[in-house]
């Protein structure tokens, strides 16, 4: 029998990312469609937050949350995407532990950031249509600098946890992650170190990092949706409905594969599920939620327009010169 070596966190193992080219015929489409993903989704997100910084009116809690997300989004794509890129272009599925535990620290932060800015943005909303009155006293600029920075204490704290902890886990070698970037879930499955107390804080850690804003989210809507049920004519409901619906059904999409991933014990049987509703999470919505939670909006619409003939003007003025 072979023995089985081990290999500690700080040597210098090195990971093999499989699903990154499992075919290589796939390769050269893949890289493709992932590069296009990558633009539309940066192109999307730093409009959004130059438009959010640059447009006075758009100064308000709810953009100034939108924002953040937005930025969010644009730090959690790029801690993925391009590593996945260059193993398309290059087809090497090496990842050093130094680069996976910087991945996966980086990964858990701007996930929980975004889940708490997700609750944020809810309560904004629950605030705005079911306390109109009481909106500028409990929504104002304090509070909403206060949500949004400890949206990102948050998921700063969380990641910090548990990249710690990860610190004592000793690894067999050879080291075969079956994901397609380093995420916790398939790191503890390779440890050969007893992981019941590591499962144990995870489990908590991703309880008050994904469950618990879920839950502040979800009852958000559930008394926005019940509010617009009240609205008397159809007219008015339907409109109100369909940027709520849509809203809703991203923000259902995101936690919902974040919940199955995290909080069901992986099996083997689940392993190939997890590695595809990840794909949701971390790759399909942040290019989507530009679109859904702001270019369909009157107000960013004006402000994109506005920006436009700003910068034709602008253009023009510097051609006539
Ligand atoms: C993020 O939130 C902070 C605090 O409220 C705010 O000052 C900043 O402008 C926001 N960032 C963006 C891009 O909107």
């Amino acid at each position: 029998m072979e023995k089985e070596k081990w290999a500690n966190w700080t040597s210098p193992v090195e990971f093999l990312l499989l699903g990154v080219s499992d075919v290589p015929r796939l390769q050269v489409p893949l890289f493709l469609l992932s590069l296009v993903i990558y633009m539309v989704t940066m192109f999307g997100n730093i409009l959004i937050v130059v438009l959010v910084l640059a447009d006075r009116h758009l100064h308000t809690p709810m953009y100034v949350f939108l924002g953040n997300f937005s930025s969010v989004e644009i730090c959690y794509t790029s801690t993925i995407l391009p590593r996945l890129l260059a193993s398309f272009l290059t087809g090497d599925e090496t990842i050093s532990a130094q680069g996976c535990k910087i991945q996966f620290f980086f990964f858990g932060c701007f996930a929980g950031t975004e889940c708490y800015l997700l609750a944020a943005m809810s309560y904004d909303r629950y605030l705005a249509i079911c306390q109109p009155l009481l909106y500028a006293s409990l929504m104002n600029w304090k509070v909403s600098f206060q949500l949004a920075v400890g949206s990102w204490l948050a998921g700063l704290l969380m990641a910090t946890i548990v990249t710690g902890l990860s610190y004592k886990l000793r690894f067999c070698v050879p080291n075969r992650i079956d994901h397609f970037f380093c995420d916790f879930a398939p790191l503890l499955e390779l440890a050969c170190s007893d992981t019941r107390m590591l499962r144990l804080v995870t489990f908590i850690v991703c309880f008050l990092d994904v469950v618990f804003p879920f839950v502040v989210t979800l009852v958000s809507y559930i008394c926005v949706i019940a509010a617009i049920l009240r609205i008397p004519t159809t007219m008015g409901r339907q409109k109100a409905f369909s940027t709520c619906s849509s809203h809703l059904t991203m923000v259902t999409v995101f936690y919902g594969t974040l919940i199955i991933v995290y909080m069901i014990p992986r099996t083997a049987s689940l392993r190939q599920l997890n590695k595809t509703l990840s794909f949701f999470y971390t790759i399909l919505t942040p290019m989507v939620n530009p679109l859904l939670y702001s270019l369909r909006n009157r107000e960013v619409k004006g402000a994109l327009g506005k920006a436009l003939r700003k910068t034709v003007a602008c253009i023009e003025s510097w051609y006539c010169l």
